[in-house]
Order: structure tokens, then sequence, then C-alpha cells
């Protein structure tokens, strides 16, 4: 198995929303990726930001912003993110009936497109579309909340995710999402994921940028034995 250097992306749905730029500027040395869940009460029955929040807080630090929409009707809302400075605008399969004409939008706005895949949804019908995407989110828990419980065998699908990527040469990062703490991520990252959501445990932490590279240096780990 052939992995790119783990990427970690910390999640703001754990952080203090009333400290967010101070607790978004404490990892952003640390993390490679921010992670930031956008939820609309439909598509999940949790709510969070929208499109206003995010362009003021990308006015606010030059991490890139992973974006995780879990709203109904991406087509309509996720191209604002690509155009708000997004670096990757992530939606769901299950809310969406063209995923890859998405996927072309997001690329001609200029960000990377992903895929997320529920708990409850068989990847194998999606795994054919990887071509048109540049990130596949597997969900290790129900999405719609942090602090859940990871689900090993929700990993099964980060392994015939991995499989399809190398034996196709794909270009896509592997990311997981959900219950990703200094006890799970190893074997997430056995499994084939190279990109790692984290978001109780980072802000959870007395330290959140330690947080985040001691959860790298599990992943690095796991794969490669440094
Ligand atoms: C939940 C979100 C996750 C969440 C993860 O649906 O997609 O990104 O923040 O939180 P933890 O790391 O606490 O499971
Ligand atoms: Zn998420």
């Amino acid at each position: 198995m052939t992995v790119p250097p783990p990427i970690v992306a910390p999640s703001i749905l754990a952080a203090d929303f009333a400290r967010l730029a101070d607790e978004v500027r404490a990892v952003e040395d640390a993390a490679d990726w921010l992670h930031v869940d956008v939820m609309d009460n439909h598509f999940v029955p949790n709510l969070t930001i929208g499109l206003p929040v995010v362009q003021s807080l990308r006015g606010a630090t030059t991490i890139p912003f992973d974006v995780h929409l879990m709203i109904e009707d991406p087509r309509r809302w996720a191209p604002g993110y690509a155009d708000a400075g997004a670096y990757n605008v992530t939606f769901h399969a299950e809310a969406c009936d063209d995923p890859v004409a998405l996927a072309k939008d997001l690329r001609s706005a200029g960000a990377k497109a992903g895929l997320a895949i529920d708990r409850d949804t068989p990847i194998e019908s999606y795994l054919e579309l990887l071509p048109s995407f540049d990130t596949l989110l597997i969900m290790t828990i129900k999405a719609g909340f942090g602090g859940q419980r990871f689900i090993p065998h929700l990993l099964d699908k980060v392994r015939a995710a991995r499989r399809h990527v190398e034996t196709g040469h794909l270009d896509v990062r592997i990311e997981v999402d959900g219950g990703i703490t200094a006890d799970t991520i190893a074997q997430a990252a056995e499994a084939g994921a190279d990109a790692f959501v984290a978001g109780t445990a980072v802000y959870g932490a007395d330290d959140p940028a330690e947080a985040v590279r001691k959860l790298r240096a599990r992943a690095e780990h796991a794969v490669t034995g440094a």
C-alpha cells in the first residue's frame, strides 16, 4: 500500500464558537486543513453554520478549508463555498443525484471536489465515480453530531476504496470522519485512510495543536512504523 503523508483536519464543530477565530488560530500551524461542518437541519437534524460565517472565517486564517456539507440540495449551495475560497468542498452522495456534474462545477470554481458516504450507504456503486473527485470522505459514525463513538466495521469501506484507488492509480485522498482519536486513528490509517478529521480529540484536549501533532504521528507510525 502506497499512501501519501497523512492530513490531519481539526473539526471546528468541537470548538468554542464564541472564540472561533482564536480556536482556528490555535491549530493553524499544526494542522493541514480545517474541517468545517455545515449542517442544515434537513439532511441531518443538527444545524451549524452557513456561507456568511465561512466567508468571514476565510478572512481570519490562512489554513485550507475542508468544507463538509451535510445539506440537502448541494448543487444549489456547494459552488458558493468554492467561490468563498474553500480548498476542498465535500457533499454527500445521498443528497445528490448527479455527483459527477457537481464535482465538475466545484473544480471549475477552483476547489477540489469531495464525495461523502454516510454510515448506512454502501460504497461500491460510487467507486467508479472517483476519477471525478479529489477526496472521498467515509463517515465512521452517522453524520450529524460530534463526540460519537467510532464504528470499526465501517473501515471495510476504507479498505475497498484504498484497493480501488491503488488499482486505478487514482489521485484521491481517502478521509475518515467521526470518532477519530489517538486510540482509533491507527486502525483507520492501516485500513488505508490518509486524511483524518478530529473534533473532540483536538478541541477537547488541553493543547489542541499538540493533539493534532500526536494524531499525525500515530497515523504515520501505523503506516510506516516510523
Ligand atoms: C459529524 C461531523 C464530524 C464531527 C466529528 O457529522 O461530520 O466532522 O465534527 O467529531 P468527532 O471527532 O468528535 O467525532
Ligand atoms: Zn465532518
